[in-house]
């Protein structure tokens, strides 16, 4: 079995003050609940690793840099992440991709130096709407993956988030169909070049305006693992029933 996983990028929200949603997080999961991540800004990373110490909730970062050290005034490595007691790192969001120039290849290597240091990478891809009105997506995805992916990806390194720019902070979300389609395809490509046993195992994040209320419709794709979560993560009141639709898919 797959494990499922709901993660909430807080994006640049947040000051010491909101890591109570993590208590209150804690206390309206369900029983069963899929491994959850919280991804803060980075200055409360250790903060929250502190205050998510006995809630089960594990703690990512939003971005690392791709070099391990170095003369990069205001950048944070991964094994600086690491070294807060975080476990994960989102890499490749397209806010970083669009806002910072990322690129597939230094998306890549942002995973490889992740990994290095011990932190489980979670890929973020998707095709912008006008790629997706011309209904280029699988195309573009299908770049997407060769590129940002390194050779060595294992479903304990490696999460895979499917975004589609247009329905990030949009209140759009595609079609079920739309979100099996891709997943679908996420999932083949996987196997054609990493082979069934990695590929099935990887988890698949469907992202892009996951709310209380169409969260259990997205995790009725067999192919979807999880969701990452904007918006709907900062609170516990709308993130807790996004998890237990996905402990209940
Ligand atoms: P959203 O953001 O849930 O607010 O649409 C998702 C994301 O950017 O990861």
């Amino acid at each position: 079995m797959r494990r499922k996983l709901a993660a909430g990028n807080w994006k640049m929200n947040g000051t010491a003050a909101s890591l109570t949603e993590l208590e209150a997080l804690k206390s309206s999961l369900p029983t069963n609940a899929p491994d959850v991540v919280i991804c803060p800004p980075a200055p409360l990373l250790y903060r929250a690793t502190q205050a998510a110490k006995e809630t089960g909730i594990q703690i990512g970062a939003q971005d690392c840099h791709m070099q391990e050290s170095g003369a990069f005034t205001g950048d944070v490595s991964a094994s600086m992440i690491a070294d807060t007691g975080a476990t994960h790192v989102i890499v490749g969001h397209s806010e970083r991709r669009d806002a910072h120039e990322e690129r597939d290849r230094d998306v890549r290597k942002k995973a490889k130096t992740a990994w290095a240091a011990g932190l489980t990478a979670i890929i973020c891809i998707g095709e912008t709407l006008e790629d997706h009105e011309a209904n280029n997506t699988l195309d573009i995805i299908a770049g997407q993956l060769a590129g940002s992916l390194p050779s060595a990806v294992t479903p304990t390194n490696t999460v895979i988030a499917y975004e589609p720019i247009w329905a990030i902070g949009t209140g759009k979300v595609p079609t079920l169909e739309q979100i099996v389609e891709v997943h679908d395809f996420i999932r083949e490509r996987l196997t054609s070049r990493y082979g069934t046993e990695i590929a099935d195992m990887i988890p698949l994040l469907y992202g892009g305006s996951v709310k209380p209320d169409n969260a259990a419709t997205i995790f009725k794709a067999a192919n979807v693992d999880g969701a990452l979560v904007g918006g709907a993560s900062l609170k516990a009141a709308d993130f807790a029933p996004i998890i237990t639709a996905l402990s209940q898919s």
